[in-house]
């Protein structure tokens, strides 16, 4: 347990084995799941419960907790509430506070005793001595059902899941370092991207509310909420860097050499490039740059007239996660044949960016593809600009 302020105390529960979260992404150092004791003199209340593979790591925790009247559920998903039938059995005195779509969540996923829910909103308030709980409802951060807790008599931010991180950095606060925002930045992409301008509007309310202490409950707290609000602030705004996103896969090394050659082209112009072997490479390097990058393009291979399936993969993907790239393109190499533009394009339905160009080679590229790549190279340079 780590000290977060006067009467108010960490429980980060480490799943360092834990290696895809949602079965989706991959994590370098697992990730954990916070909960955060709060004591007044009179009452003592859990903020979030933990995962239900770790309990026996959540219950050594809190051994010495005797004393529960509350436990805040700021969030549904099981990593945050599959522990509470057992937690609310040991402490059969504890009331499960949370909001009404959160309260429909945690009844529809397991059985609790509804008599012991209290249904909570913006003007509830629990006094548990010197020290008071309130809530603040932000949903769509990444579910619909998501709230903040706040103790204003210490000015300490409950967060849940927003502004967390998959660390299992052995620290309470997370160090004001590349390493932080690199993880934050990832998490930022898989699960908040979808939902950017809710982000953006929930960046405000922190800001309003004004903590002194952020406590997610993913990674560390930040004890200087301002390093955390601005990077946010970075990622969820419109505007978008001279950056070009290229996730390739090559069964024969002609997409790649597209892609390559690509690359060098949009650099000649003064755009970066982030290349990412879809098949062998880190999905999390490639989520960290759709999240600032102004373009993506599609470098692939087709198989029986597909898109190569580690490609779909990635297409699929981005397009769930909207980033805010407003162009791609799609370049690449057939064997016999394909419509692997349309196909891609068919893929990217809901987000909708813009094709802004193309450049698919029969086997082996020519001298003419490649003065096609050079354009392509210049028509993204400018819409970059
Ligand atoms: Fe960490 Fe949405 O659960």
């Amino acid at each position: 347990m780590f000290q977060i302020a006067d009467g108010i105390s960490l429980c980060k529960v480490n799943h360092s084995e834990r290696k895809y979260f949602d079965e989706l992404v991959p994590l370098k150092t697992g990730t954990s799941y916070n909960s955060y004791i709060v004591r007044g003199t009179e009452k003592t209340a859990l903020i979030d419960a933990s995962y239900p593979q770790t309990a026996s790591e959540f219950f050594r925790q809190i051994e010495g907790l005797e004393r529960l009247d509350y436990i805040v559920a700021n969030h549904g998903e099981q990593d945050h509430s599959g522990l509470l039938p057992e937690i609310m059995r040991r402490y059969p005195n504890a009331k499960l506070l949370t909001n009404a779509k959160c309260r429909g969540l945690i009844l529809d996923a397991m059985s609790l005793d509804e008599s012991r829910v209290e249904t909570v909103d913006e003007s509830s308030s629990y006094d548990l001595g010197g020290k008071t709980l309130k809530f603040y409802m932000a949903p769509w951060v990444h579910w619909p059902d998501t709230m903040f807790t706040f103790v204003p008599e210490t000015r300490v931010l409950f967060t849940c899941d927003f502004l967390g991180a998959h660390s299992t950095l052995d620290a309470c606060f997370a160090p004001e370092d590349e390493s932080t925002l690199a993880a934050a930045k990832t998490y930022y992409a898989e699960i908040m991207m979808p939902y950017r301008a809710h982000c953006a509007k929930y960046i405000k309310l922190v800001r309003e509310i004004d903590p002194l202490v952020i406590c997610p409950s993913h990674g560390s707290a930040y004890d200087n909420p301002e390093f955390i609000l601005r990077a946010y602030e970075a990622w969820t705004a419109d505007s978008c860097k001279k950056l070009a996103a290229i996730p390739y896969v090559s069964m024969y090394g002609n997409s790649v050499k597209m892609a390559e050659y690509l690359s060098e082209k949009l650099s000649e112009r003064g755009v970066s490039t982030v290349m990412v072997d879809v098949v062998n490479g880190d999905l999390g390097e490639y989520l960290k740059a759709i999240v600032d990058a102004g373009a993506i393009v599609y470098a692939s291979s087709v198989v029986l007239a597909f898109p190569h399936p580690a490609m779909a993969n990635i297409v699929y993907l981005t397009n769930l996660l909207k980033p805010k790239a407003k162009y791609f393109a799609v370049i690449g190499s057939l064997g016999w044949g394909g419509m692997l533009v349309k196909r891609i394009t068919d893929m990217l339905a809901t987000s909708k960016p813009e094709l802004i160009g193309d450049v698919v080679a029969k086997g082996k590229p020519t001298a003419e593809d490649f003065a096609r790549l050079s354009a392509l190279a210049q028509t993204i340079a400018e819409r970059l600009a």
